[in-house]
């Protein structure tokens, strides 16, 4: 059997119902070309992997990488693409929405030579958007009009997970790709800068066959942290937004806890302020230690001992930043009796702290 010209690799997570649909139309659209497909499974607890495998028993054109401990689509499509070695590379979803028949015609434009990346649109003549709700259409359209305003990019469409390069060009700028988020041509796009041409190919968006999509909050923010990355030339890390995300409910929690705090301990206490003050950065800093364990941190999430260490560790540099929160809260609020100025300014001396050190100390990058 001759080696594949083309890999198209398939983020799957929860996809067991479209798998083998998805290989049958493959089959269709791609014969003449020889092909493989790469099913990129984060250990879905459907047995997506299992299913991809047992496909993969009887059909070499199939092969499926199960990955545990991680989540994630576009790292999912990053080792996927790492592990072809064919001269051309295409990422589609596993849910049948991308359309898998206009395959053909996005190799023809790699191999003429005119271009190395051929992105899927459907914002422009030939393309359509029609299966998208009407919230998820407006979304969509937004993140579009932000990322042309702050990312230097021509694609019509940024936020499309469909597309083919040459897997030489996708080497090169591999290393410097984020495996956070869901956006990864934009990332590819911008990271590759103006040495990568780039073609276009229209597409109708479908509805799903099978399953649920996997879109959500969390990602529409990891998203605002890449723009931010890519506006800032790699100089903000895009877990960096959540810093700041976490950071600002922190600072909430601080007050709200510093102003409760001032209401119930007794008027005479002889150290109100200072008491007080205590009591709200222990609870902003219990808070922001569980969110960021889940947000911030979530590929380096710790859990049992683990969480119980990082917790104590934690505190610990955050004691630090504490002790000068107060003396600083301290003195501006007994200078100039503004609990909420104090409250504030101390918060964010010890958030600044606390994040630095933390990403050095407590989540460190295994
Ligand atoms: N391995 C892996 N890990 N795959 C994932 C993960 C993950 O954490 N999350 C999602 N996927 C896979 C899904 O299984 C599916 O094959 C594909 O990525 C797209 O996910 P959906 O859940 O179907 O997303 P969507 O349809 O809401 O979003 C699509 O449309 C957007 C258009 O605005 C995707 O194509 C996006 O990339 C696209 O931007
Ligand atoms: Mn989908």
């Amino acid at each position: 059997m001759p080696s594949p010209q083309l890999s198209v690799v398939v983020p799957t997570y929860k996809e067991r119902g479209n798998v083998a649909e998805l290989v049958r139309r493959l089959d269709l659209a791609l014969s003449g070309i020889a092909w493989e497909v790469i099913f990129v499974d984060d250990n879905s607890p459907d047995g997506t992997a299992a299913l991809a495998k047992e496909i993969a028993a009887t059909d070499s054109r199939v092969r499926c990488l199960r990955r545990v401990g991680r989540r994630g689509l576009a790292g999912a499509c990053i080792e996927g693409m790492s592990a072809s070695a064919a001269p051309f590379v295409a990422v589609i979803d596993g849910d049948l929405q991308h359309d898998e028949k206009v395959l053909p015609a996005m190799l023809a434009k790699l191999q003429g030579g005119a271009a190395d990346l051929v992105a899927g649109t459907r914002y422009v003549e030939g393309g359509s958007a029609a299966s998208f709700s009407q919230g998820r259409g407006a979304i969509s359209r937004l993140a579009t009009r932000l990322t042309h305003r702050l990312v230097g990019t021509n694609l019509s469409d940024p936020m499309s997970g469909f597309f083919m390069l040459r897997r030489d060009r996708f080497d090169e700028i591999a290393p410097r790709l984020s495996p956070v988020g869901f956006k990864i041509l934009l990332d590819i796009a911008a990271t590759g800068g103006g040495k990568l041409r780039i073609a276009e190919q229209p597409y109708n968006f479908g509805e799903r066959f099978d399953g649920e999509s996997k879109f959500n909050a969390q990602i529409g923010v990891e998203f605002l942290g890449l723009l931010l990355a890519k506006a800032t030339g790699d100089l903000v890390d895009p877990r960096f937004i959540f810093f700041a995300l976490v950071g600002t409910i922190g600072l909430v929690v601080h007050l709200v806890a510093l102003r409760l705090s001032l209401w119930l301990l007794p008027a005479d206490l002889p150290d109100l302020f200072r008491t007080a003050q205590f009591i709200a950065t222990f609870i902003a800093m219990t808070s922001n230690f569980l969110l960021n364990n889940e947000l911030t941190y979530k590929d380096r999430r710790l859990k049992g001992w683990a969480m119980a260490r990082g917790f104590v560790l934690f505190c610990l540099i955050g004691s630090v930043g504490v002790l000068t929160n107060i003396d600083l809260a301290s003195w501006l609020y007994i200078d100039h009796s503004r609990w909420l100025l104090a409250g504030a300014a101390g918060a964010i001396m010890s958030a600044l702290w606390n994040y630095a050190m933390s990403t050095l100390f407590v989540w460190r990058a295994r």
